[in-house]
């Protein structure tokens, strides 16, 4: 049985699916802090599988212990936490309890329990200004946001414990940028409130609950002058935390790599290609450059492919239409 925490969230719920499918038996540990109780019957009915639900708060090691009490973990994926990097920056505290404490709390509790196998979901924020692109898994390390510090702070954690501990082995996943949904509809990205994030927003102006998609910077130094990333589809990421589980299973060791495609894209190339696969125009309009912005960055993903065998599949065009089909059968997100 493998642990999931966060399981009911944006990636850990697609995640869940994709493991179900692969014939894994599941237990989610979610506090429901950024998820809703919906998510749940829908991720059993498609990944058709055996999942239980526990609701507790990772930094409660007495719920940790009895959740995992009679049950043969083999391993942790570990995706609980606060991810809002603009938010960590007014909030500090929230971030460093729950993302650190959070973890440091799970892994007392994996090592009482006996469980030595943690996927933990990491960040290509942790890379910072980039020195150079795609960013390899040496590029130097420069986290700037307290969420981007937290993150790097849980990966020399899990350094530390490998080397302190031969049974301990982690594979630590640098995500780039996930979007899309399952190609069904039936799950999907639900942020709470506004969102922050790009694609989120353009399909909420898309789906007419916002007005208007604001274009953050028209002259940073790229082909079109927008933002570029690295947009991996959700499902794509999902298959690979059980490319890395097996990794951890096999005991191939531990590992640090990077989750993209190894393709930029940028914001106004974003839009082009989710109005061409959809039919509908996004109205949208140039802002000023967002604070802390990076112009450019996307992943080198070829350590993932060569370790773990995995390589992103989908397509920008798939991510437009898996999270169109999310949005337009549930314009308002999950029910309450
Ligand atoms: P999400 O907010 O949708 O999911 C996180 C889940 O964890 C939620 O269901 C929430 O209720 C739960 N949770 C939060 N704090 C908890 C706690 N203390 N105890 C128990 N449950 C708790 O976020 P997501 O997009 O699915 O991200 C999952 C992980 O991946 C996070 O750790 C995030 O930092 C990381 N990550 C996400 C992105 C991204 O773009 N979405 C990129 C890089 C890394
Ligand atoms: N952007 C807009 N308008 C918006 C929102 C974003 O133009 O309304 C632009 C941004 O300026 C950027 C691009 O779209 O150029 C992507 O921005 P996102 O906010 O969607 O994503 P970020 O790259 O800023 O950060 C995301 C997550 C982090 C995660 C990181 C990993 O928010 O948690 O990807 O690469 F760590």
């Amino acid at each position: 049985m493998i642990l999931v925490t966060g399981g009911l969230g944006y990636l850990g719920s697609h995640t869940c699916v994709a493991l179900q499918r692969a014939g894994l038996s599941l237990l989610v540990v979610d506090n429901l802090a950024n998820s809703r109780i919906a998510v749940l019957e829908r991720m059993r009915a498609l990944g058709g599988g055996e999942v239980e639900f526990v609701q507790a708060d990772v930094r409660d090691r007495a719920a940790l212990d009895a959740a995992m009490r009679g049950r043969r973990i083999e391993a942790v994926m570990h995706f609980a936490g606060l991810k809002a990097v603009g938010e960590s920056v007014a909030r500090p505290l929230e971030y460093y309890d729950n993302n650190l404490t959070g973890t440091l709390v799970l892994l007392q509790a994996m090592a009482a329990a006996g469980v030595h196998a943690l996927v933990f979901s990491s960040s290509a924020t942790v890379y910072g200004e980039p020195a150079f692109l795609p960013y390899t898994e040496e590029h130097p390390l420069n986290p700037v946001s307290p969420y981007a510090v937290t993150k790097r702070g849980v990966e020399r954690l899990l350094e530390d414990l490998a080397a302190a501990d031969a049974r301990f082995r982690y594979a630590a996943l640098r995500y780039f940028n996930p979007i899309g949904a399952h190609p069904s509809g039936r799950i999907g990205e639900d942020p709470r409130g506004i969102p922050g994030n790009l694609f989120p927003y353009l399909t909420q102006v898309a789906v007419g609950r916002l007005d208007q998609l604001t274009v953050h910077g028209r002259e940073y130094d790229t082909p079109d002058g927008t933002g570029v990333r690295d947009y991996i589809h959700v499902m794509d990421l999902a298959d690979g935390h059980l490319a890395a589980l097996r990794h951890l299973l096999e005991a191939r060791g531990s590992i640090t790599a990077n989750l993209g495609t190894g393709r930029g894209t940028s914001v106004l190339e974003l839009i082009a290609a989710f109005e061409r696969v959809t039919g509908l125009r996004v109205p949208h309009a140039f802002g000023p450059r967002r604070d802390g912005d990076i112009a450019s960055y996307y992943a080198d993903a070829r350590l993932a492919e060569r370790a773990l065998g995995w390589r992103a599949s989908r397509g920008i065009e798939d991510m437009c239409r898996d999270a169109w089909a999310w949005q337009s059968a549930n314009p308002s997100g999950y029910p309450d």
